[in-house]
């Protein structure tokens, strides 16, 4: 695995890579956990040439939120990256993702990123587009890897891949769960065990939004009302959203395979995203 710091080796070595064959693309914020090994794992498997980043943005992140405190831990995340068959690593600093005279951002209007983590974070999406769309520019992949974890992101790259004719195939990967349920993410570290519990309430109001899917309910305001109650008792009123959402992010009457449960809690310090498509298999967990 090669490692590179500078933006200008970066794009000659992708170059390089692309123009021998298939390129895939993994971006991340680093602190990585196998739900980003997955991505890896995915893209090592489907394409000639892996490239990954480890960039954390300081664009999508809000005045108040946890962009000092995000974990960092590059040594580990070379390891990592290297054992699971990445070629080439990308690691570039700030003042080379915007360097003094950097004007130039993607804002994307309208409802896909109104709703949800862009109602709750306002400027969110701008700032991951404006980073993955420099990212593509810099990598040049045939193939992007995103988690279907951070269901919302998927749709708004994918809007962003279609209104600018981006030439890259996107790849949605399932997301890794911990063995008692609970969605990987970097975000993770911030639980104590204390806060286990709370955080667990996530997976199991999804795991009994798809049983009742599964017994024949189809009213998703039902649905969605089942997974409000599940997390708003089991974080203690600390809910955020949960609804029903089809892949437009529209909140159907009537709930069908293939939509999505999506919700989103606050669980101590940490902020939880976690989603289940409906009519798919989850759990149980130990
Ligand atoms: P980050 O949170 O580091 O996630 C990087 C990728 O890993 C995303 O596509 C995310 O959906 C995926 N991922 C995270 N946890 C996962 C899990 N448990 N299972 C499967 N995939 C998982 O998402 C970002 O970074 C940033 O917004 C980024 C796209 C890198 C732009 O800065």
């Amino acid at each position: 695995m090669r490692i590179l710091s500078a933006r200008d080796e970066s794009v000659a070595a992708c170059r390089a890579a692309a123009g021998r064959g298939t390129l895939g693309f993994v971006p991340t914020m680093g602190s990585l956990h196998d739900g980003h090994l997955a991505l890896v794992t995915r893209a090592r498997a489907e394409c000639d040439s892996v490239a990954a980043s480890i960039f954390v943005n300081p664009l999508q992140f809000g005045p108040h939120e946890d962009f000092d405190a995000y974990p960092r831990d590059e040594a580990r995340d070379a390891e990592l990256c290297d054992r699971a068959g990445v070629d080439l690593l990308l690691l570039l600093q700030r003042d080379e993702m915007y360097p003094p005279g950097f004007a130039t951002t993607v804002t994307q209007a309208g409802h896909l990123t109104g709703v949800l983590e862009g109602a709750e974070r306002p400027g969110h999406f701008d700032g991951v587009l404006t980073v993955v769309a420099k990212l593509f520019g810099i990598v040049g992949p045939s193939t992007a890897y995103f988690g279907r974890k951070d269901y919302q992101q998927t749709v708004v790259v994918r809007r962003m891949i279609a209104d600018l004719e981006l030439p890259i195939e996107l790849v949605v990967v399932d997301t890794v769960r911990e063995s008692d349920g609970l969605a990987r993410s970097s975000r993770n570290a911030y639980l104590g065990p204390e806060l286990r519990p709370a955080a667990l309430s996530l997976v199991a109001a999804l795991t009994e939004v798809e049983r009742r899917f599964e017994a024949g309910e189809r009213d998703a305001a039902a649905l969605a009302g089942v997974l409000s109650a599940i997390v708003q008792e089991g974080t203690g009123g600390r809910l955020d959203y949960a609804q029903i959402v089809d892949a437009d992010l529209g909140t159907p009457r009537t709930a069908q395979a293939g939509q999505v449960a999506v919700v989103a809690a606050r669980v101590g310090p940490a902020r939880l995203l976690d989603n289940h498509v409906l009519g798919r298999p989850l759990g149980p967990f130990a």
